[in-house]
């Protein structure tokens, strides 16, 4: 198990597209599991590489896994690409463990029809709706260089991403070692992590 540090924004790698993957070998399976065990520890539902500061596309997603930390239905996908869209609109609260506890209204298409390759390499095509559509949505955004906050107000975007600069500019998203003062709820505090929480700073945090 690996957890991957995120990359926050404002962070110019969460506005480049990502390149296709042409092989997928040990190394693209490896960064899939990584992935996995890093989203599940952020406490997230999706996660797309260049999250972790990979350029690929390459994305994966799970929004069934339980509070216990037990996996639900996964999904890795390889070179998404949307094939068609439902016109029936689905409107949703978004956050993004790139924008730590920012969150926004967004408005989709409830339903998408995805063709991905999976991690054997084989081609798949499905309709993915309602909070799984929503999700694979936003995550194949993020191979494009695009962020849920592109979606709302200017307003809005400036703010948060206002916010995240000056957090970020204080060290919140610094590893450190979690402790007794870290108000963020992961119940192994025994490694180094880059965080996605604004928390307390105290005597166990390293910055
Ligand atoms: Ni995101």
């Amino acid at each position: 198990m690996a957890l991957l540090p995120l990359v926050i924004a404002p962070d110019e790698r969460l506005k480049t597209p990502s390149q296709p993957i042409d092989t997928i070998d040990d190394s693209i399976r490896a960064l899939a599991a990584d992935m996995f065990d890093t989203m599940y520890h952020e406490r997230g539902i999706g996660l797309a590489a260049v999250q972790v500061g990979v350029l690929k596309r390459m994305l994966v997603a799970d929004v069934t896994w339980r509070d216990d930390g037990t996996p639900g239905t996964q999904y890795v996908m390889i070179n998404p690409q949307i094939v068609s869209k439902d016109a029936n609109l689905r409107r949703y609260k978004e956050g993004c463990l790139s924008f730590p506890d920012q969150f926004a209204d967004v408005t989709r298409p409830d339903a998408v029809r995805v063709r991905y390759l999976d991690l054997d390499g084989k081609q798949q095509e499905e309709t993915f709706d309602d909070l799984l559509g929503t999700c694979i949505q936003h995550e194949i955004d993020h191979l494009d260089g695009i962020v849920f906050v592109d979606h709302v107000s200017t307003l809005k975007r400036d703010m948060i991403l206002r916010k995240l600069k000056k957090q970020k500019k204080l060290g919140y998203f610094e590893p450190h070692v979690h402790g007794p003062d870290c108000n963020h709820g992961h119940d192994d505090h025994d490694h180094d992590h880059a965080h996605e929480h604004e928390h307390v700073h105290g005597e166990h945090c390293n910055h």
